[in-house]
């Protein structure tokens, strides 16, 4: 079994159990993944988007973010998953923090419509591939009845 098929079955669990799974699974997969170096929940309110959970180094200033505003209101509008090898050379990106090369962003879908997205920032470029962007759809879809942080959203 490889670390994202061990970390799946974890996950599993604890979107099983109560508690504030979306702020567990934040933990779980910051400390996992090395390459995931700054990793937030940004859930839809209205036409934004708004931060919860997250684990990293630093906050971001980018607490909430206008749908179609950035990688992050890229992925929402189109409810399509986002990889950006190089943040640098994408003029959508908003910038966060200065050691951020690449970035994935992946929508959580529930009951058809765009309720969240996972954003994760990696030190390294092109950190993201298509094995990344299976496991954390798969993930996005474990964790899409849990999208109001600490509550039973089912
Ligand atoms: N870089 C994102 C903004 C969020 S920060 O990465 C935490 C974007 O371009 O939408």
């Amino acid at each position: 079994m490889d670390e994202r098929e061990a970390a799946l079955i974890e996950i599993e669990a604890i979107a099983g159990r109560d508690g504030d799974v979306l702020q567990r699974v934040v933990d779980l997969l910051h400390e996992r993944f090395e390459d995931y170096s700054w990793l937030g929940i940004y859930l839809v309110e209205g036409s934004d988007l708004v931060l919860g959970p997250w684990k990293g180094p630093q906050a971001t200033e980018h607490v909430r973010i206008p749908v179609g505003q950035g990688i992050c209101g890229a992925a929402a509008a189109s409810g399509e998953t986002e990889i950006v090898d190089d943040v640098n050379a994408d003029p959508r990106y908003l910038a966060c923090f200065p050691s951020t090369r690449s970035e994935i962003v992946v929508p959580i879908a529930h009951e058809g419509r765009v309720v969240g997205e996972i954003d994760i920032d990696s030190d390294r470029p092109g950190a993201f591939g298509a094995v990344d962007r299976a496991f954390l759809e798969h993930v996005a879809e474990l964790i899409s009845p849990y999208r109001l942080a600490g509550r039973q959203a089912r």
